[in-house]
């Protein structure tokens, strides 16, 4: 069943100005709900703009965006409680955290939502545990953590409003490699406990083909592709063209089947790779013996 849709979705900035851009360029397309969608696409290719459309943070310039089926900007006005329905974790999100303690920044989504207080508490050890912050952490100041302490607690915040969708903004930007990993395993195992639906926006291939279900490409404003990862990595030539890295390992494979090592399908994890070359030794072994 969709949940989010878009219909010919056209946004441009600055219109009529000498600085007219159209960001996003006729784009429909359609979100079943749960599991996890990755949106690439170079710099510039109107990922940022085209989330922004799914909160009604923007209205489009034309063509219409509809949230269980139901046109979000109806009778010109945004569609009541859409905010707290569809969450948007921007880029960068520790930099929005302002209260007192930890547990007051996680509330404070929560508590906008009117919630009776008892709610609200639950929710915030419920999502607390999630991430591991122990009791000691939610009495501290946000501004004593790490950096990726910080964006967990900025994550928590609105998960903590139990959004039925949440849009993620380049959620790993600025971590070092096991920083990255945490931020998605935590984004995953919330996905796949709540059936939540869920968007990521990123740049690397490589960390959506660890984690997302299906991919949206943008390219220049308009959508390249949609579809499960798989598929658009037997597209991996054409988004290399874009600027946009491949990961190792299908740049690996891609290398072994030019010296004529052919593999049955695109590899684009190491998992995946493993299976591959074990069924690949396997089979020359069977040759050997034969
Ligand atoms: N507030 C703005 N005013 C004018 N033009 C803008 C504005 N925000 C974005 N743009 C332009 O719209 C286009 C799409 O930008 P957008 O930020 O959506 O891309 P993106 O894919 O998110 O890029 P990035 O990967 O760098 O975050 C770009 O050409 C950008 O320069
Ligand atoms: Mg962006």
């Amino acid at each position: 069943m969709s949940i989010l849709q878009t219909e010919n979705l056209t946004y441009v900035y600055g219109k009529g100005t000498p600085f007219e851009r159209t960001a996003v360029d006729n784009v429909s397309l359609t979100i079943e709900k749960g599991g996890i969608t990755g949106i690439i696409g170079h710099t510039g290719s109107g990922k940022s703009t085209l989330i922004q459309h799914f909160n009604g943070l923007l209205k489009p310039s034309s063509g219409r965006v509809l949230f269980n089926g139901e046109d979000i900007w109806e009778n010109g006005k945004i569609m009541p409680g859409l905010r707290f329905r569809v969450g948007l974790v921007f880029q960068y999100p520790e930099y929005q955290l302002f209260e007192e303690t930890v547990y007051r920044d996680i509330a404070f989504g929560p508590g906008n939502m009117k919630l009776p207080e008892k709610e609200i508490r639950e929710r915030v050890l419920e999502t607390a545990a999630l991430f591991g912050i122990d009791s000691a952490m939610l009495e501290k100041s946000p501004f004593e953590l790490s950096g990726g302490q910080k964006r967990r607690v900025a994550i928590a915040g609105v998960m903590a409003m139990r959004p039925e969708v949440i849009i993620f903004d380049e959620p790993a930007a600025g971590l070092d490699p096991r920083g990255r990993r945490e931020v998605f395993d935590i984004i995953e195992k919330y996905c796949r406990k709540t059936g939540c639906t869920v968007l990521i926006v990123s740049h690397s291939m490589e960390d959506m083909a660890a984690v997302a279900d299906r991919l949206i490409v943008m390219n220049h404003g308009s959508l390249f592709c949609h579809c499960p990862v798989n598929e658009a990595f037997s597209k991996s030539g054409e988004i290399s063209a874009m600027g946009l890295d491949v990961p190792q390992i299908t740049r690996v494979f891609s290398m072994l089947k030019k010296e004529n090592i052919i593999f049955d399908d695109e590899v684009y994890t190491v998992d995946s790779a493993v299976k591959q070359i074990t069924d690949y030794l396997s089979r020359k072994g069977g040759e050997g013996r034969c």
